[in-house]
């Protein structure tokens, strides 16, 4: 078996060819123990019941006939540092029945044996009669395997005992998997000048496991800047995971074991592994890897097949790319930013039968999830039914949000289109030198926290003169929504802040679409995309650049009201806009200062002020400090539905320090409300205090 990974340089997607090559190398199995006169029981378990442990993966490098000045030392090193993380977070993933005592590699006589007895009345019959002169050793996918890996092998006369030509090498101890690494120049690579590297089995144990297989890597790309150390591992994992098992020659292999590994008695070689469902699309139906991509698509408890990509017509040895955009096992690779060890994939090598699976190792798929069974057809993928898809060829956002993107197809989306990383400098997450122009009326950050947001803001042209910026007509920047990269926060799982240029950190409610003080325009924030774990990464600062004047103010509200029930999302959406009109009709002000209004379970009403230009009225300092002493006086009552609410206290909060930890927000929160008590004796020279400690001076 021969697979290829392919990696278009750049951000296009790279393509696998295993299908391609994947006849031209012979897997060999053990002998039977009749036929050998060296059998070792090195691959079969001792009696007894042998418990899985981690795989063990021993690495053989080969340096090959390469004279020693063409010898890419850096390559080398890069690929051997790649395999050796590789091989280490496989030994966290998946277990085996270990193979007792050293691993031994089977000889192929159809390699060194020129003729067999044909006779089946003679003892040695089909044992070797005449070798072949030519018999040059064992390779595998152009590595020579060393002699020491290797059984021997044996002359046989008609009758009587045989002659031995090689005896037993001693193997290779502590060993479930060898791995020949080469780094090369090969003919394979100078055709596909894309591949960074290629691997196949060679060898199996009698339960047909994959024992041995080699990785060849292009050597050209090995000293490619554009490949990182990330790229090199996961372009090492997807092929370690084709020779492990994880192809369209070896499914057919695979064993049902029902009482579980240990239970080797038990197992039988699967008779059906993949069909044809009505449409015509072959499927790997083997039960693990149905039951969980029902789970990810959210429909757990039907069966369904995972649909595999078909190339030619050959065998198939990766997901389709339609259903499982981003997996390992894909035949598109654009990155390891892009890729996931996904818990499909996992799932696959738990149907193996050789294998038990650690799944909490698998890394979280987004693409698809929870989009019901009938995501990714071709038939639905342009009905505008998953907005994991695209049509047109707009601009917008990668799925993972980390780019910018392109609505663009590829050969495997069979004409179903997604936004793709395709410009140069559309990584939100790079803080390189692309983007320090000067203009930049869409306010964007490119940063470490930086992600991809569909939006269609702009700041207003500027006009010098401020005092008729209200009776001109605006200019804006007229242009339909498009990706734009802005600094996010998480808050807690599922919920985060957004920062554009120049603004305050400002709640982005996942589905909504939420106004940026100093922008026209809206922001839309994502769903289900971001801060889906449950860790909360507090961004570092970003410089600010607006004046005290333009000081931002939170105002929080804890709300007591006659609700029997706590609140829906929607339900605290509508409350929350309630809350604001009422607070906006007894502070006698315009709408024009509030941002982002937002209740939480706990019934906290929040909301962000701000003045931007051309709002008429005080300063956001003035209307927060009469807003305070309002509600102090006299708490506000909203009515919703039947339920009464009330204000119970009030607290306020400036901007903060975006460094700051969560303790050190509390702390200032406890400072603000101390502040508040001081506030009639100090007025607002306290708030421009706070505010110069944490602004910078304005740059525009
Ligand atoms: C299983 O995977 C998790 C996550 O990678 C890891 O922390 C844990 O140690 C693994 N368990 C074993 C037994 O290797
Ligand atoms: C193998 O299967 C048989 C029949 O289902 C069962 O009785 C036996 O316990 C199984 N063996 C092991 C080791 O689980
Ligand atoms: C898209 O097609 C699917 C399947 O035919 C259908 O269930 C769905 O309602 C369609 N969606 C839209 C928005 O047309
Ligand atoms: C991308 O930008 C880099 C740095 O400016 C440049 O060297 C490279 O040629 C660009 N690539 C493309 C495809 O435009
Ligand atoms: C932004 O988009 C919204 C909705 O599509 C539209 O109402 C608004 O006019 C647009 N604003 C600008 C500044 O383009």
């Amino acid at each position: 078996i021969k697979m290829w990974w392919l990696l278009l340089l750049g951000a296009a997607a790279s393509r696998c060819l295993h299908e391609e090559t994947q006849k031209s190398v012979r897997l060999l199995r053990p002998p039977f123990p009749q036929m050998s006169t060296h059998f070792r029981s090195s691959i079969l378990p001792l009696p007894g019941s042998p418990e899985p442990q981690p795989l063990r993966i021993q690495t053989h490098y080969t340096r090959g006939p390469v004279p020693s000045e063409a010898r890419d030392l850096d390559g080398e090193a890069r690929a051997l540092a790649a395999v050796k993380e590789t091989t280490r977070r496989i030994q966290g993933i998946l277990a085996v029945l270990p193979v007792r005592g050293p691993l031994l590699l089977s000889r192929d006589p159809a390699q060194y044996c020129h003729a067999v007895w044909g006779d089946p009345d003679t003892p040695n019959y089909h044992r070797c009669s005449l070798l072949n002169p030519g018999y040059k050793g064992e390779s595998c996918l152009g590595v020579k395997i060393p002699d020491a890996h290797l059984r021997g092998y044996s002359l046989w006369p008609e009758h009587g005992l045989p002659q031995l030509i090689q005896p037993d090498g001693p193997g290779v101890q502590n060993t479930d998997f060898l791995l020949y690494v080469r780094v090369a120049h090969t003919s394979r690579c100078h055709r596909e000048p894309s591949v960074i590297a290629y691997a196949a089995c060679c060898q199996l144990d009698s339960e047909d496991r994959p024992l041995a297989g080699t990785i060849v890597y292009c050597a050209q790309h090995l000293s490619s800047p554009s490949l990182g150390h990330d790229d090199i591992v996961m372009a090492t994992l997807h092929e370690l995971l084709h020779a492990l098992g994880f192809s369209g020659q070896l499914f057919k292999m695979w064993r049902d074991c029902p009482s579980g590994l240990s239970a080797r008695e038990n197992c039988s070689t699967r008779k059906q592994v993949t069909r044809r469902d009505e449409g015509g699309q072959l499927l790997l139906t083997t039960p693990a890897v149905s039951r969980s991509l029902a789970k990810h698509l959210g429909v757990p408890g039907t069966s369904l097949g995972v649909p595999l990509e078909e190339e030619q017509g050959s065998l198939s040895s990766h997901w389709e790319s339609r259903l499982l955009q981003g997996s390992i096992m894909t035949a598109a690779f654009d990155g390891a930013q892009h890729t996931r060890l996904d818990p499909i994939t996992l799932a696959a090598f738990e149907d193996s039968g050789w294998y038990q699976v650690n799944h909490s190792a698998a890394e979280e798929l987004l693409w698809g999830q929870g989009s019901g069974p009938d995501f990714g057809l071709v038939s639905t993928c342009r009905n505008g039914s998953s907005d994991f898809f695209c049509t047109g060829s707009g601009l917008g956002c990668h799925y993972l949000h980390l780019d910018k993107g392109r609505c663009s197809s590829d050969p495997m989306l069979e004409g179903c289109r997604m936004y793709k990383p395709s410009a140069n400098g559309s990584e939100c997450w790079k803080e390189s030198g692309l983007h320090t122009r000067a203009e930049n009326p869409r306010g964007e950050i490119y940063h470490m926290h930086s992600r991809c947001f569909l939006g269609n803001l702009t700041s207003q042209v500027l006009s010098k003169d401020k005092t008729s910026q209200s009776s001109a007509a605006p200019l804006y920047l007229e242009e339909g929504p498009t990706g734009c990269c802005y600094l996010h926060q998480c808050t807690h799982k599922g919920a985060y802040e957004v920062q554009v240029k120049g603004s305050p950190w400002i709640p982005c409610l996942p589905g909504k679409a939420v106004q940026i003080p100093g922008y026209h325009g809206l922001l839309y924030c994502p769903q289900g995309r971001l801060c889906l774990s449950e860790g909360v990464s507090v961004a570092t600062s970003q410089p600010m650049s607006f004046t005290t004047q333009d000081l931002v103010f939170q105002l929080s509200l804890r709300l007591t009201g006659t609700l029997g029930h706590s609140l829906g999302k929607g339900q605290r959406e509508e409350l929350a806009e309630v809350v604001l009109e009422a607070l906006v009709i007894r502070a006698g002000t315009s709408r024009c200062y509030f941002y982002s209004p937002s209740i939480t379970t706990s019934l906290v009403f929040t909301v962000s002020m701000w003045k931007p230009s051309g709002c008429q009225g005080p300063s956001t300092a003035m209307l927060h400090r009469t807003l305070t002493l309002i509600l102090q006086k006299k708490p506000l009552q909203v009515h919703h539905g039947e339920a009464i609410f009330t204000t119970e206290y009030s607290k306020l909060q400036t901007s903060l320090d975006h460094s700051s930890s969560v303790a050190e927000l509390l702390l200032y929160t406890g400072f603000c409300l101390l502040l508040l008590i001081l506030l009639g004796a100090l007025g607002t020279l306290a708030y421009q205090k706070r505010a110069r400690l944490q602004v910078e001076p304005s740059t525009t």
